[in-house]
C-alpha cells in the first residue's frame, strides 16, 4: 500500500514535466493560439500566465487579497510587486472582481472571453463587429496584448487601445479616450477620476461630481493641457524615451510636465491613481539595486490645491475634510477634531460634525466655542470678509454670528467668514500655503461636547490585536501546494481512466461504514473541484455527487484539509475513524475519506440551507423563536463533543461560518475533530493557533493551557451575534460585538442591541437572559466562563443566570500578542 502511491506521484511528475513542455509550445514569442485559455486559481504557483518573449510581462489572473477575488490582468512580471498595468474593466460584479476558478479563453468570434466557475460570462473583448476572427492573441514586451485576424497585421484589439489606468511608453491615447481611475488601490471598479482628450484637443484631469442630479455624468476638470484651437491635440503620446506628450496638429510637443527622465535602462508606467493624482514612476531592471517604483513626477502639482473649475464640488477631499501631501505627494484626508467621516469606509469622503451644529433663530446662550487649526485653511466659501480686524474681533463676529461655520484669519488682520460645507480644505505640514497668508482656521463647535460616545467606545478598540491576531491566523492558514492534486488534474484531463466511474463501489469500506474514497472518484465527483461552497481555517469544501450504484445520486460536501500534522497514514485514518463514529443530530456526520499520498479529503453528508452566517446576516433578519432554538440546540452539539464522546473533543473554531442549517433549520456543527488531526500535540505556539478571528479565546495569545473553554468563549461571541444578528467584527461598522454587548449591558440599553427587531424587543427579559450568559461565556478568564452543559441548563431555563462580570477587567489585547510575535 505504502509503495503505490509514491509509484503514481513519480508518474505524474513525469506527466506533468510533459505537461509544461507542451504549454510552453504553445506560447511561442508571447504568440497565442485560439482556444487556449487561463484560469484563476488559488495557489498562485498552478495559475499559469501568458508571457511576453523577453518575459517582462504576464497576462492571467491576480488575487487581490482584501477582497478575495481575480482581476484579469497584465503587469510587469520580472519586478518583486508585479505591478499591475492593465485589467479587465467594468467585470459584472459588485468588486470588479471574479471568483476563484473562473477561465478566460480566447475565441475565434469573440476574442478573450471571461467565464466564472458556473459559466456566466463577465467581460469580453468588445471587436468590431465587422471583424474576421481571431486567430491568435499576441503578447509583447512593451505590454500590450492583441487579437490578430489571419490575414492582417493591424490588430482587431489591443489593450493600449482599450487602456485602464496605466499607460506604458510607445503606447497613445486618441481623441475622445479615457484613463479611469480605480475606486481604490485594491478596488477594480472605476473610480471618479479620468485623464480624457477631449474632442478639443485638450487634456484634462476630470474629476466626476456626484452631487448633481443630472441624467448623465458631470465632470469638473482640475488640470487641462490647454492644447486647443488654433493647433489643437490629435494625441497623447508615451514614447519609447518615456516622454508623454499632447501632439498638435501641426506636429509640435506640449509635454505634460518637462522634466528630465531617467537614462537608465528602467521600467516606465503613467498611473492615474484612485486619488486623482496621475503620476509618472521609473523601476530599475536590476533586480538587486531596486528601490522599487521611483516617482518622476505628478500632475496636479499639489493635488489638495487643485481647485475645480467653477470651484465648486470636491477635488481630493470630501467636504469639510482637510487634505494634505504626503511625502509620495499623494493626498491624505483628515476630518477636523469633533468632526468625523460621513462614510466611515471612504477615508477620501466628506466629514460630519459630531454635535448638533448651530441653527439660526435660537438664542445663543455662549453654547458653542471656536477650535484653532493651525496651517490650516478652507480658501473658498467666504460669504464675509471683515478687515482690519483682531483675533478676538474675529471670534466674535464668528460666534455671534448663526451662519458662521470658521473663520480664516492671518497675519495682514483680515478675518474671512465661511459657512458650510466647508470645501477644498486644505492643510500644509511647512507652513507653506495655497492661501499666501500666513493664517489659521477657527472652527464652530459646541462647546464642551468632548463626550465618550458610545460609538467611540467601541469603535475601532482592540482593532490592534484583531489585526495581529487575524495576520497570525493567515499566516498559518497558508493556502498549501495541492503539487500531486495538481498533477493529478492534469494527468486526469489527459488521459481518462474509463474503468473510473467515481462509483462508490470502487471504494474498500472499512468499520463502521465510513468509506475510503480514492482521489479520482472525489475528483469525478466534485468535477474538478468545481463548486466551492466554502472555506474554513483548514481547508476548501466542495459540492460533490456521488454515483449509486442504482443509477441516482447523492450530493456530499468533500473538504480538500489545506495541511496535515500526521506524517504517518495510519493516525489520519484512525483520528478520522474517530470523527466517523460521533452521531449527534446537531453533528454534520461523516460519510468517508480519501487518505492517497499527500492527497487529505473528508467527505460529509451535504447539508442544503447554508451556514449559519448567512442565515443570521441576511435581511430580513430571521426570527427571534428561531434563533433562540438554534442557540440551543448548537449548545447541545458543542455540549456533545465535550462531554459524551469516548474522548473529549475540543471543535476549537466555533463561529457562525462552520455551523450548517439543514433541511429542518436545525444547526448542524462541522469541522468537529479537526483541530485535533490537523494538530496532533496542543503546544499551543502562535504559529499553532486555530480559529477566526473575533472568535479566538484570549488564552490562545498567552501561556495558558487550551481547554474545552475555548469553544465556551466563541460560542459566546457566537450567541451574541445571534441574538444581535450583527457579525463579532464589522469592519464596515467598526464594531466590535463583544465590547458593545457588554457597553449595551452595562448602560442597561440593551434595545440598542436588537433596534428594529420587534419579535425580540417583546421578548426583553429573554434577550437580556441571552446577552448574559454570552457575557459569561466571554469571560477573559476561563475559569469564570461556565461549561457547556451549564451553559445549556441556563439557556433552556433550568439554571439561574447571575449578573456577569465585566469579560475583560483587564487590558489583554494590547499585550498578549505583541509579545508572542
Ligand atoms: C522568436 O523570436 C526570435 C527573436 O525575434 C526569433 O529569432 C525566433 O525565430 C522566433 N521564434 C519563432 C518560433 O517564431
Ligand atoms: C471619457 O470620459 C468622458 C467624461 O469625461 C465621457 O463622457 C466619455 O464617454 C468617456 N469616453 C470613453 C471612451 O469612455
Ligand atoms: C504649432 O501651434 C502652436 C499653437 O498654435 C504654436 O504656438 C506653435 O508655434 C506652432 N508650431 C509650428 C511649428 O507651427
Ligand atoms: C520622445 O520625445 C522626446 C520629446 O519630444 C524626444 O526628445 C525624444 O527623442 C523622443 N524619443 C523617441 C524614442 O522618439
Ligand atoms: C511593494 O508594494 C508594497 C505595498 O504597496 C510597498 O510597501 C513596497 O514598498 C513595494 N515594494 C517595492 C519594491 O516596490
Ligand atoms: C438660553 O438662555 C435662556 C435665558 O437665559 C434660557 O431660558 C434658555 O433655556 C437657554 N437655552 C439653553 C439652550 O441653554
Amino acid at each position: 500500500m505504502g509503495f503505490l502511491p509514491w509509484s503514481i506521484i513519480h508518474l505524474f511528475l513525469l506527466l506533468q514535466l510533459q505537461t509544461l513542455v507542451v504549454l510552453s509550445q504553445n506560447i511561442i514569442n508571447g504568440s497565442v493560439p485560439v482556444g487556449e485559455s487561463l484560469s484563476a486559481s488559488e495557489s498562485q504557483q498552478f495559475s499559469s500566465t501568458w508571457r511576453s518573449p523577453s518575459g517582462d510581462f504576464a497576462l492571467g489572473f491576480r488575487k487581490i487579497i482584501p477582497n478575495d477575488g481575480f482581476t484579469l490582468s497584465i503587469w510587469f512580471d520580472k519586478i518583486p510587486n508585479k505591478t499591475i498595468v492593465w485589467h479587465a474593466q467594468e467585470v459584472s460584479t459588485t468588486t470588479g472582481l471574479v471568483p476563484a476558478g473562473s477561465k478566460v479563453t480566447l475565441t475565434a468570434d469573440r476574442g478573450l472571453v471571461l467565464t466564472d466557475p458556473r459559466g456566466h460570462q463577465h467581460w469580453s473583448s468588445s471587436l468590431p463587429t465587422s471583424s474576421g476572427s481571431v486567430s491568435r492573441g499576441l503578447i509583447t514586451d512593451a505590454g500590450k496584448f492583441s487579437l490578430f485576424s489571419q490575414d492582417s497585421k493591424v490588430p482587431l484589439w489591443s489593450s493600449f487601445d482599450h487602456p485602464t489606468d496605466t499607460l506604458l511608453p510607445t503606447q497613445s491615447m486618441e481623441i475622445g479616450k479615457n484613463l479611469s481611475s480605480r475606486l481604490r488601490e485594491t478596488n477594480f471598479k472605476k473610480g471618479k477620476f479620468r485623464l480624457h482628450l477631449g474632442d478639443d484637443g485638450n487634456l484634462q484631469l476630470l474629476v466626476l461630481n456626484s452631487k448633481t442630479l443630472a441624467d448623465r455624468d458631470v465632470y469638473f476638470p482640475y488640470f487641462k493641457t490647454d492644447t486647443k484651437e488654433p493647433n489643437p491635440g490629435t494625441r497623447l503620446v508615451f514614447n519609447q524615451s518615456g516622454n508623454i506628450y499632447v501632439l498638435r496638429d501641426n506636429s509640435t510637443r506640449v509635454p505634460i510636465k518637462d522634466v528630465p527622465l531617467p537614462s537608465k535602462d528602467v521600467y516606465l508606467r503613467a498611473v492615474l491613481h484612485f486619488d486623482g493624482v496621475f503620476a509618472l514612476y521609473s523601476h530599475s531592471k536590476g533586480q538587486v539595486s531596486s528601490n522599487g517604483w521611483e516617482l518622476v513626477w505628478v500632475v496636479p502639482e499639489n493635488i489638495c490645491w487643485s481647485i475645480s473649475e467653477l470651484a465648486v464640488g470636491t477635488v481630493a477631499c470630501g467636504f469639510n475634510s482637510i487634505c494634505s501631501l504626503e511625502d509620495t505627494q499623494r493626498p491624505k484626508c483628515q476630518c477636523p477634531e469633533r468632526f468625523s467621516l460621513l462614510d466611515a469606509n471612504d477615508e477620501y469622503g466628506d466629514c460630519k460634525a459630531d454635535f448638533e451644529m448651530q441653527m439660526c433663530g435660537q438664542r445663543n446662550n455662549n453654547t458653542y466655542e471656536l477650535i484653532r487649526l493651525d496651517r490650516t485653511n478652507w480658501p473658498y466659501g467666504d460669504y464675509q470678509m471683515y478687515n482690519d480686524y483682531d483675533e478676538e474681533r474675529c471670534r466674535n463676529a464668528c460666534l455671534d454670528d448663526c451662519f458662521c461655520a470658521a473663520v480664516v484669519f492671518g497675519d495682514d488682520r483680515v478675518c474671512w467668514a465661511k459657512k458650510f460645507p466647508l470645501s477644498y480644505g486644505q492643510r500644509s505640514p511647512n507652513g507653506q500655503n495655497y492661501d499666501t497668508r500666513d493664517s489659521y482656521t477657527l472652527i464652530k463647535v459646541l462647546k464642551g461636547a468632548a463626550t465618550d460616545t458610545p460609538s467611540d467606545r467601541y469603535r475601532g478598540k482592540d482593532k490592534d490585536w484583531l489585526i495581529i491576531a487575524g495576520s497570525v491566523l493567515l499566516g498559518t492558514s497558508a493556502f498549501v501546494n495541492f503539487i500531486f492534486l495538481a498533477l493529478y488534474g492534469r494527468f486526469k484531463k489527459a488521459k481518462k481512466n474509463p474503468n473510473q466511474g467515481g462509483v462508490i463501489g470502487s471504494a474498500t469500506a472499512v468499520e463502521l461504514n465510513l468509506r475510503v474514497f480514492t482521489y479520482g472518484e472525489l475528483l469525478e465527483a466534485t468535477g474538478d473541484f468545481m463548486e466551492e461552497l466554502g472555506r474554513g481555517a483548514f481547508g476548501i469544501v466542495y459540492k460533490g455527487f456521488l454515483k449509486l450504484g442504482n443509477d441516482s445520486e447523492v450530493t456530499v460536501a468533500v473538504k480538500k484539509l489545506d495541511r496535515v500534522a500526521q506524517e504517518n497514514e495510519k493516525d489520519f485514518k484512525n483520528e478520522v475513524k474517530v470523527i466517523g463514529q460521533i452521531h449527534h443530530k446537531n453533528l454534520v456526520r461523516l460519510i468517508g475519506f480519501c487518505n492517497e499520498g499527500k492527497c487529505r479529503m473528508i467527505v460529509y453528508e451535504f447539508i442544503p440551507h447554508g451556514t449559519l452566517a448567512d442565515f443570521l446576516f441576511r435581511r430580513p433578519r430571521p426570527s427571534w423563536e428561531d434563533r433562540r432554538r438554534i442557540a440551543i440546540e448548537i449548545a447541545r452539539g458543542i455540549l456533545y463533543l465535550h462531554e459524551e464522546c469516548t474522548e473529549q473533543i475540543i471543535h476549537c473554531d466555533i463561529k457562525p461560518q462552520n455551523i450548517l442549517l439543514d433541511e429542518f433549520y436545525s444547526p448542524r456543527i462541522s469541522d468537529f475533530g479537526l483541530a485535533k488531526l490537523l494538530m496532533m500535540n496542543q503546544t499551543h505556539t502562535l504559529t499553532n493557533i486555530r480559529g477566526t478571528k473575533g472568535y479566538v479565546a484570549p488564552e490562545w495569545f498567552r501561556n495558558n493551557p487550551i481547554t474545552s473553554k475555548v469553544d465556551v468563549y466563541s460560542y459566546g461571541v457566537m450567541l451574541l451575534e445571534t441574538v444581535c444578528c450583527k457579525k463579532a467584527v464589522d469592519l464596515e461598522d467598526e464594531v466590535i460585538l463583544i465590547d458593545w454587548a457588554y457597553y449595551c449591558y452595562q448602560n442597561r440599553s440593551l434595545d440598542d442591541l436588537i433596534k428594529d427587531d420587534l419579535e425580540a424587543i417583546d421578548d426583553m427579559v429573554m434577550v437580556e437572559r441571552y446577552v448574559k450568559i454570552g457575557i459569561w461565556c466571554i469571560q477573559e478568564e476561563p475559569k469564570m466562563r461556565p461549561n457547556m452543559r451549564h451553559v445549556t441548563q441556563m439557556l433552556e431555563g433550568v439554571a439561574q443566570v447571575h449578573d456577569p462580570p465585566n469579560p475583560f477587567p483587564y487590558s489583554t489585547f494590547s499585550s498578549g500578542p505583541v509579545s508572542c510575535v
